[in-house]
Order: C-alpha cells, then sequence, then structure tokens
C-alpha cells in the first residue's frame, strides 16, 4: 500500500473530494449524485476508474487528467510493469481512451505511464505532482483571469456568464473559468455569478450551482437558451469559459453551447474570455478541424433527470462538445500567461512563461 501525507491532500479532504489516491485507489467524489448526495466511489480496479470517467462521476478535462493519472498508479500497484509488461500497457490504454476530447486525459496517462520504469513509488509520485500541478495552476489562473476581467471591463464589480462545471469539481481544487469568479467574489467585485444550466447534463444546474453555493457567491441560473438574448440586454458585463483542448491556433473545444455563446458574446460586444491550465494546450492539434468530438449518444437526450421525455424510437444527435473559432476568442488565460487573440496574439507569439 502506497500512502499519502502531503499537505495538499489535507486540504482537498477538508473540502469535496475531487480525486484522492486512498493508498490502495482512488476515491472520487461522484457527481452523478450531486448535488442530492455526496457519495464516495471508492475505485479498486483500472476498470473502476475507466468506468467512473466513462459515466462522468469525474469529469471536467483537468479533473479527468489527475484520475486517468493515479489511475496508472494503480495499474502499476496492481501489474507491476517490470514483471506484467503487457497487463499494465492495457490497463494504460483503456485509461488513456476513456473519454477522447479532453487532451488533459491522454497526456496525464501517458506522463505517468512513462515514468513505469522508474518504480511504483516514482509512478505515483508523478501523479501527486500532476495533482500538485493543477492545484497551483487553479490559484494563479483565477487571480490572473480576474484581473484580465477587471482590465477588460473596467475596475467595478461584475456580471459574470459562464457554461458547464470549471470550478473545483473539474479540476482538483478551485478549477479554471470558475476560480476567476470565485477571486472576483473573494476580492468582493462579482455582482453575479451567471451559469447555464448546460443541457443535457445539466453541470452548470447541478453542479456549478452547488460549488457558488458554497463559496457563498451571488448567482442566478440560467436557461442555455436565454444566454443570447440576456447578453444583448446588458446582463453580463464578461463571459469565462474552460476548454477541453486548446489547438495550435486557438481554436478551442469545449462543452457543447460554447460556441454560441461566443457568437452570442460577440454580437452584444461582451468580452468572451476561455480559461484553462497549460495542460489543455495541444500544440500537436493544428486546428479545432481536427479535434475528435465525443459523441454521448441519444439516451442522455432523450431523457430527463433519468425519465424518457421522448416517443421511443427517436433518436438524438449529442455532441458533448463544441469547437469555438479563435476568432470569437478575446483572449486566454493560463497559470503563465494570457495571449490576447483579439489584439492579434497567438500562442506562439506569446510562448508560456513569457508574460508571467
Ligand atoms: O463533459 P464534461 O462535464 O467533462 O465537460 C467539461 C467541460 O466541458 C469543461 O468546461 C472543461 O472540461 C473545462 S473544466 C475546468
Amino acid at each position: 500500500m502506497l500512502s499519502d501525507n502531503s499537505d495538499e491532500e489535507r486540504v482537498v479532504a477538508e473540502r469535496a473530494p475531487t480525486v484522492r489516491w486512498s493508498g490502495s485507489g482512488l476515491d472520487i467524489l461522484d457527481q452523478t449524485a450531486l448535488p442530492h448526495a455526496e457519495e464516495v466511489l471508492h475505485c479498486e480496479t483500472v476498470g473502476d476508474v475507466v468506468e467512473a470517467i466513462r459515466r462522468l462521476s469525474v469529469r471536467g478535462a483537468p479533473a479527468i487528467g489527475v484520475a486517468g493519472a493515479y489511475g496508472v498508479a494503480l495499474a502499476a500497484t496492481l501489474h507491476d510493469p517490470a514483471t506484467d509488461r503487457e497487463a499494465f500497457d492495457a490497463a494504460v490504454a483503456s485509461l488513456r481512451d476513456a473519454r477522447p476530447t479532453a487532451v488533459n486525459l491522454r497526456r496525464m496517462v501517458e506522463r505517468v505511464a512513462s515514468k513505469a520504469g522508474d518504480g511504483v513509488t516514482a509512478v505515483l509520485a508523478e501523479a501527486h505532482a500532476i495533482r500538485d500541478e493543477e492545484l497551483g495552476a487553479s490559484i494563479s489562473m483565477g487571480e490572473r483571469g480576474a484581473d484580465l476581467l477587471l482590465e477588460l471591463v473596467g475596475l467595478r464589480p461584475l456580471k459574470v456568464m459562464t457554461i458547464c462545471n470549471t470550478g473545483g469539481l473539474a479540476a482538483v481544487d478551485r478549477g479554471t473559468a470558475l476560480a476567476v469568479i470565485q477571486t472576483l467574489h473573494e476580492r468582493s467585485l462579482l455582482v453575479e455569478a451567471l451559469p447555464l444550466e448546460t443541457r443535457p447534463l445539466l453541470q452548470g444546474a447541478r453542479l456549478t450551482t452547488w460549488e457558488l453555493a458554497r463559496m457563498g457567491a451571488p448567482h442566478r441560473l440560467v436557461v442555455d437558451s436565454a444566454a443570447a438574448f440576456l447578453l444583448s440586454r446588458g446582463a453580463a458585463d464578461a463571459i469565462v469559459v474552460g476548454a477541453d483542448r486548446i489547438a495550435a491556433n486557438g481554436d478551442t473545444a469545449n462543452k457543447i453551447g460554447t460556441f454560441a455563446l461566443a457568437l452570442a458574446a460577440r454580437q452584444a460586444g461582451v468580452p468572451f474570455v476561455v480559461v484553462a491550465p497549460e495542460s489543455t494546450v495541444d500544440i500537436d492539434t493544428p486546428s479545432g478541424d481536427v479535434i475528435v468530438i465525443e459523441d454521448r449518444g441519444s439516451d442522455e437526450v432523450c431523457s430527463f433527470a433519468g425519465v424518457r421525455v421522448c416517443p421511443p424510437g427517436t433518436q438524438a444527435i449529442n455532441p458533448a462538445f463544441d469547437v469555438t473559432p479563435v476568432a470569437f476568442i478575446d483572449a486566454l488565460v493560463t497559470e503563465r500567461r494570457v495571449v490576447h487573440f483579439r489584439s492579434g496574439d497567438t500562442l506562439e507569439s506569446v510562448t508560456a512563461g513569457q508574460n508571467v
């Protein structure tokens, strides 16, 4: 059994344990049960972890990267790579392929697996390092993103719209776009957050409202289809969203509905800002056209809260993500840089670390 006594583990334990190494596996807060129940899933096999990722018990790009990383540590404890390489490699492949769109999953799984030759302790240490990096990144993104919004909009309390869930549930703590909202709230500069419901799985209605309530931040939930109209009437000063993969040209895959929100933002003249860690930037993907978009099938669309709402036989199209062309993104905030796409910056021209 491998134990973990880090300070970060203690901090995470005081709040919802999105993903935590238990010493013999992973403990995952089952997000499918939220907000009604806080249930922890104990994953003792790699198959348990893969299933938890697929069913969205753990979700959000950074969080599935961390879950995948610990999944590899679990694989290494169950199948010693020195003596049982074939089983280890098969377990790694199943984790890497559990969901296709967020680059964090594949990247973190491969990063941890690359330590296999150094032994199980090194593998687990790499997974902890990834968790710690995501924790640190969330704090910086929150500060940097809040500063940027105040610069773009003016130094006054803000109304901020967002989509999906990008808080501690989607990362390890604080999150990405929601970390910006949390930081504004902590600075007493948040009038209100306006999370979109995020059909069909309601990550905004179920999870973002739960997190905003826990942080005591003022908020009102918005029906997805009301966003464009509300923006046209001045309901929000800025929009912040997360990302699942950012291509080399800046095109950004994120939860379905993000592209429509970006179009509405541009029409209304409202700044649209992507907030994501460097671990989500994928320079090996040249543009958004080649990002694989997960389709999650008809059932999630044809049912509501577990009750079927369509006639038998109805088929649905259910892309879990869309791609917002970089032309509609004003800026990207990561833990190490701000890229002002609207002013002509590119990911290449503003290299990570350049404008820290
Ligand atoms: O399908 P999900 O719930 O995993 O989708 C998550 C999102 O699209 C988030 O906006 C994205 O991962 C950024 S999370 C910090």
